[in-house]
């Protein structure tokens, strides 16, 4: 397996270009089941996950086209054609290994009227259940049904609009009823919608194709059923928790970066939280610049909350921030019950964190120490880069498979900033 190697202490100096969102291309591209007709998708990011999901496509029977963008790096384009679904059933061992296939769902019950997904059982970060999605699927008409691990999800006479009341905000839960709204007969309201922003990407494609959608980014969304959906082509938005991952990353090492293709919107409460760190950060014609000189950072407490709060995917980036500022920072963690697993490989590296029930305390230390870590998931393991950057000495990253999933050539792009960083090859 590879490695990333990181040699702590040098400055930053440079522009990095910001892929488009992962996570709102994985939805985007289960939207091409809603149709016989292409969805075309740019500014797609090379990641694993995002090829993992354009092989799920292809079990239904999707014709799936990738073009590479002419410049290297810069992601590429899906053409994705659902034209005839030969198959609605996604096994265990596909749902297990990347969980947001359960996106799938929705469109294949309103596009077929049937469905089979396994569920896709606890993660890393949380026993992460899935009845929201299933509440609103049963909201608009259809029969769910759990049997042996898998759901089965079945509406013969098609999709009936609803209203779908949200106990809780779920990202994953929207999409799916958002998506199987646009073929549900009649109008359809989600209440306690989610307010990502890839939620609004997601519903901006939907309507591109032909889907009446209206109240995207606010809490309530509204959508009239259609009979069907056309072609379309839709860029895929800038990724935010790559944004942020990279905004930190000039935080913490210190020097002046401008992250180009991004948007100050997208990440408004990180950028909150790093001015009161004692970071610039502005607006730029192509993007944002993030600087931090000279004196060290000052410790501030964090909450993460559904957008437009502080994002969970950048806690622990964030952590790793806090662990060498000045004073003692609350991190509360409010969405994921075990999202804390970089504390003890951060320990590793010499930070001073406890753990108190959700909240994590970090008395920031001058400066950490190279080790050796690894993590269990995607935005954990990219908070030991970020760590690594600042530190003193060598930090060595294992597990890199997990950064491969949603950090599109992380080292390369950290390294033309003129960090000291390298994978190494298993
Ligand atoms: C999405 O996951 C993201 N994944 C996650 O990013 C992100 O951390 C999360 O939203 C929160 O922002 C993708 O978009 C592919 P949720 P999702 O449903 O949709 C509970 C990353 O690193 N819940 O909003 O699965 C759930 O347990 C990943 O890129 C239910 O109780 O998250 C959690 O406590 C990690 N029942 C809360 O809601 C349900 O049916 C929010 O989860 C669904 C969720």
């Amino acid at each position: 397996m590879d490695k990333i190697r990181i040699r702590g202490g040098v400055r930053l100096k440079g522009e990095i270009p910001i892929s488009g969102a992962k996570n709102a291309a994985l939805p985007l591209m289960a939207a091409c089941l809603l149709t016989d007709a292409p969805l075309t998708l740019t500014n797609v990011p090379k990641l694993a996950d995002v090829a993992f999901m354009a092989d799920l496509l292809r079990l239904f029977g999707a014709g799936v086209e990738w073009t590479p963008e002419s410049s290297p790096g810069a992601g590429g384009r899906y053409r994705l054609c659902a034209a005839n679904l030969v198959g609605t059933t996604a096994d265990y061992d596909i749902v297990r290994k990347m969980r947001a296939s359960f996106v799938v769902l929705g469109p294949l019950l309103a596009r077929a009227g049937q469905a089979k997904v396994s569920l896709p059982g606890g993660c890393a970060i949380g026993a992460r259940p899935v009845n929201l999605h299933l509440m609103a699927l049963e909201a608009l008409g259809a029969a769910v049904e759990l049997s042996d691990g898998y759901v089965i999800a079945s509406a013969p006479g098609g999709l009936k609009g609803a209203r779908i009341e949200f106990p809780t905000v779920s990202v994953g839960a929207t999409e799916n009823a958002l998506m199987a709204a646009t073929l549900a007969e009649g109008h359809s309201v989600i209440a306690n919608a989610a307010r990502e922003p890839e939620i609004g990407d997601l519903g901006d494609c939907l309507m591109a194709m032909g889907a009446r959608i209206s109240g995207l980014g606010t809490s309530t969304i509204v959508v009239d059923g259609v009979a069907a959906l056309h072609a379309a082509e839709h860029a895929v938005l800038p990724d935010r928790i790559e944004t942020g991952t990279y905004a930190m990353a000039a935080a913490i090492a210190g020097g002046e970066i401008e992250l180009t293709g991004t948007r100050a919107d997208l990440i408004g409460s990180l950028i909150t939280v790093l001015e009161m760190a004692g970071a610039q950060v502005s607006q730029t014609n192509r993007g944002l610049a993030v600087a931090r000189n000279g004196v060290r950072p000052t410790s501030v407490s964090a909450t993460t909350a559904p957008f437009p709060g502080f994002p969970t995917d950048l806690q622990a980036q964030f952590m790793a921030l806090m662990a060498t500022a000045e004073g003692t920072s609350h991190i509360r963690e409010t969405i994921f019950e075990n999202r804390f697993m970089h504390v003890p490989e951060l320990l590793r590296m010499s930070a001073d964190i406890t753990i108190e029930g959700d909240t994590a305390i970090v008395r920031g230390v001058p400066r950490l120490a190279g080790a050796p870590v690894m993590a269990t998931d995607l935005r954990a393991s990219s908070s030991l880069v970020l760590a690594g950057l600042g530190a003193e000495g060598e930090t060595i990253v294992n597990r890199v498979y997990h950064l491969d999933r949603g950090f599109e050539r992380l080292e390369e792009k950290l390294s033309r900033v003129g960090a000291d960083i390298e994978r190494l090859p298993a």
